[in-house]
């Protein structure tokens, strides 16, 4: 019995060294044949079972270490046949490469026109006291303009005290011209927050860019060569602006700016007046040839005084866009919320 066990060991190793190593399929037959469940090995042990105690006593270990020193032949060359199984000539993966989100991209791009023009790009705070988002704007408290932007407050209290989530970029305006002094030419892009229901227009969070020059004799007409350069340098130089008057409490005359569709060129199709047929016509300026651009005016002569400026000697113009706007405009995205979603099939489509 012993003999037979010996003897097989023997006839299995003989057998595997005769197999290639990349032979897997003859190697696993090998396994089977030998080591396998109903292999020769496990046939054999069958027999250990007729033997007397004494004898299973001497040859029960002996079979055990066959077996196991069958299987562990197998599992090494297993491993190392895997290894060998490697091509190393194969390309590797190549690890995916990501991109700027689509806002940031347009926000680069406004910030490059900016740029161009001698603007200084400048940054404040997204939680920011009531002072610079308020009052230091031309914004009293209890003062209904207040409405016009719909607050979280971090604290409540006193307009000293209280804390906000920024409403908008204009009070980086205040805080830059801490430590500057006429003439400056800056640009703030910025996150900015609003407690209010979204939709697919509004967004309790969403980007601005703020813009602000102060000079000696800055005019209205400053104001429009600038803006107009830019949305050229933005949206091809074709492109022409409009002003619409409006009201801003930090600028006095305060200006709705529009510009040429960018998608129709701003055609003139009437728009849609009811009956007929509708005959489709730009959905992007929706058949007035215009589209809502930017808020923008003369820096009010108190916001002037609350940056130490002298408003006899200075004046200037100020201007805020919504960059998400922007974005959904320049890629046809429908809804504002998209750009927050953290969608990577989202944002891979830019
Ligand atoms: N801060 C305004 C808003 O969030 C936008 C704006 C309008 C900024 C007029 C300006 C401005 O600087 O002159 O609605």
């Amino acid at each position: 019995m012993k003999d037979a066990f010996l003897s097989l060991q023997k006839e299995a190793t003989d057998t595997f060294k005769n197999i290639k190593e990349t032979d897997n399929r003859a190697r696993e037959a090998w396994r089977s044949l030998y080591v396998g469940r109903k292999g020769k090995v496990a046939l054999l042990m069958k027999q250990l079972a007729g033997l007397s105690v004494e004898e299973k006593k001497e040859i029960g270990p002996i079979a055990n270490a066959i077996k196991q020193e069958l299987m562990q032949l197998f599992k090494t060359h297993d491993a190392r046949g895997a290894n060998a199984r490697i091509d190393m000539s194969l390309p590797g993966r190549i690890p995916e490469r990501g991109h700027e989100h689509p806002l940031y991209q347009v926000m680069d791009q406004v910030i490059s026109v900016f740029l161009g023009m001698g603007f200084d790009v400048v940054e404040g705070p997204e939680i920011e006291l009531g002072y610079y988002n308020f009052s230091a704007l031309n914004i009293p408290k209890d003062h209904p303009a207040r409405d016009m932007w719909d607050t979280f407050y971090v604290r409540h209290g006193k307009e000293e005290e209280s804390v906000v989530l920024r409403t908008h970029t204009s009070p980086v305006q205040i805080r830059a011209m801490e430590h500057r002094t006429p003439p400056v030419r800056l640009i703030v892009p910025g996150r900015v927050f609003r407690h209010e229901a979204t939709d697919a227009t509004h967004g309790s969070n969403f980007f601005q860019l703020e813009g602000l020059v102060i000079d000696k004799g800055i005019r209205v007409t400053d104001l429009m060569g600038c803006l107009s350069a830019a949305m050229k340098g933005l949206y091809g130089k074709d492109t022409t602006i409009r002003l619409r008057p409006s009201y801003f409490p930090f600028v006095e005359p305060g200006f709705e700016v529009d510009i040429s569709c960018m998608m129709c060129g701003g055609s003139t199709q009437p728009p849609y007046q009811g009956g007929g047929r509708r005959d489709g016509g730009c959905s992007v300026c929706k058949r007035t040839g215009w589209v809502e651009m930017l808020g923008a005016g003369m820096v009010h002569p108190v916001v002037l005084k609350n940056m130490k400026v002298d408003s006899r000697k200075y004046s200037g113009f100020a201007f805020g866009m919504g960059i998400d706007r922007m974005m959904m405009l320049a890629y046809g995205i429908p809804d504002i919320r998209l750009g927050y979603s953290g969608d990577v099939e989202f944002v891979r489509q830019f």
